[in-house]
């Protein structure tokens, strides 16, 4: 292993005695809550386009928008979620996000025309975005360390919840094509959000940034009556008093910290382009393609084989992830990501020949389709999904953290619109098995990078993991 796959001796004395105590359960919630938001959204369109298109006749280009605007509010969602979470905190930044995605939701629910109904998605989309920076943010610097990795994992366990909830909300509704109550209902938990950031602690390590020691302190008390919080208050202290203030954008794309603003775009990007959403968007579309004939039978296997699979696979990370760390899991689950990609490429070529010489032999290339399939999603729940947002939320110094966290989730919604968006026509330019090769090929790519780029990151403090970056060759 190279240099920076060293976690320090120091890190296992940190994981002694870290509780979770009532207030840290709240902490939880307003995880929980947002990545639910953020998972029954990514879910939820593909099972109410159909009635969508009935109620307003939509041209195919207005499908589209109706589909994919709202990763493009989520982009500047996250952009304005980064200003928001440094200038008025973190607590605040996560309020914010809940009442502008609520809102949304209404919108999108009552609306009256198209347009409404797009600007709806623009608004739900940007709530999201906001609250995918804001949340884990949140998560990293309210977490005792010895389980930051599962307060953020469990984030995306609530990504994939939201998914399989909406999968399952679309399957209940679609008899009656009723989409407004499938968009609506995502109202309920936007609520929820709103209620529990209202009453949640504020993060001590912006209260201190904002040279409030007395509120950190109280803070600190609230979350961890156990401890004393003066030598963890005076640990951030003193690396603020490193620090020159909050940074410019400047600072955060300048030499200083490229190698961890390369960490964190990199992971962003090559958790999309592996294929997780052309996977989670086009199910329905693959297993049609794989042999499944009727759409009840597709709904059946993507709402279980990719919906379920995607959140239990998730608990494997929350178990793991604090203990084998950050960069076994992603080593593990990137290599098992490519070589299921290839069985899958490989069974469509399979299906091809098989079909026109022995139609029969079709099942068979199916069901290898569908098992590969199941192993990719698995493997990308207990790696890509959960850890990626682990570092990213980990690596930056407190100063650039919320710009440069905001940069690389930015990154990640660019990178899902576009395979979004590219996805179908791929594979009508070069076929289902190279489009499948390709996406196996960056989980090579992928490979590498963390191999030779990522830093463990498990068992040090957010103060220790920015003493790696001043360290030569990590
Ligand atoms: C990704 C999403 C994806 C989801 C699937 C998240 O980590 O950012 O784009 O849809 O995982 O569970």
């Amino acid at each position: 292993m190279n240099a920076i796959g060293k976690a320090p001796a120091a890190a296992a004395a940190t994981a002694a005695g870290q509780t979770v105590t009532p207030w840290l359960t709240v902490v939880l919630a307003v995880i929980l809550l947002s990545g639910a938001l953020f998972g029954y959204d990514q879910g939820v369109i593909s099972g109410a386009l159909h009635g969508i298109k009935a109620t307003f006749s939509l041209s195919a280009l207005l499908v589209e928008v109706v589909t994919s605007w709202v990763t493009l509010g989520a982009l500047f969602g996250a952009l304005a979620g980064g200003e928001l979470a440094d200038r008025l905190g973190r607590k605040r930044a996560v309020l914010i996000a809940g009442v502008v995605f609520t809102a949304g939701s209404l919108i999108e629910a009552l609306a009256p025309d198209t347009l409404i109904l797009v600007g709806g998605r623009l608004i739900v989309g940007a709530g999201v975005g906001v609250a995918a920076v804001a949340a884990p943010l949140y998560a990293a610097e309210l977490a005792p360390s010895a389980l930051r990795g599962r307060f953020i994992s469990a984030y995306q366990l609530a990504v994939a919840g939201g998914i399989f909830i909406a999968y399952l909300v679309d399957g209940w509704l679609s008899k009656d094509d009723a989409w407004r109550w499938m968009l609506g209902l995502s109202a309920a938990p936007g609520l929820m959000l709103v209620a529990v950031a209202l009453v949640t602690p504020q993060s001590p390590r912006w209260l201190m940034r904002m040279g409030r020691r007395t509120d950190a302190a109280a803070q600190m008390r609230k979350i961890r009556p156990d401890t004393d919080p003066s030598p963890g208050l005076d640990t951030i202290a003193a690396v603020l008093g490193q620090e020159k203030g909050r940074a410019s954008w400047g600072e955060v794309f300048g030499k200083k910290w490229r190698r961890p603003l390369l960490v964190g775009v990199g992971l962003a990007v090559f958790q999309q382009i592996t294929g997780i959403n052309a996977i989670i968007y086009y199910a329905d579309q693959i297993f049609a393609a794989a042999g499944f004939a009727t759409q009840s039978s597709q709904t059946t296997v993507t709402t279980w084989a990719v919906g379920g699979v995607n959140v239990g696979a998730t608990l494997i990370a929350i178990a793991f992830i604090d203990r084998l760390g950050r960069r076994k899991l992603l080593l593990a689950g990137l290599l098992g990501m490519g070589l299921s990609l290839a069985v899958v490429g490989a069974a469509f070529v399979f299906m091809t020949t098989a079909t026109v010489a022995h139609p029969a032999a079709t099942s068979t290339a199916g069901t290898v389709t569908l098992a590969a399939l199941v192993v990719f999603i698995a493997c990308f729940a207990f790696s890509m999904g959960p850890v990626v947002w682990t570092v990213i939320n980990e690596i930056f110094p407190g100063h650039i953290r919320g710009r440069a966290v905001a940069v690389a989730t930015a990154f990640n919604w660019a990178s899902a619109f576009v395979v979004s968006q590219v996805f179908l026509s791929l594979i009508g330019a070069i076929g289902n098995s190279f489009t499948f090769w390709l996406f196996a090929l960056f989980c090579s790519l992928g490979w590498a990078f963390v191999f030779y780029r990522v830093p463990e990151t498990k068992g040090r403090s957010l103060e220790q993991i920015q003493q790696i970056w001043k360290t030569k060759g990590a």
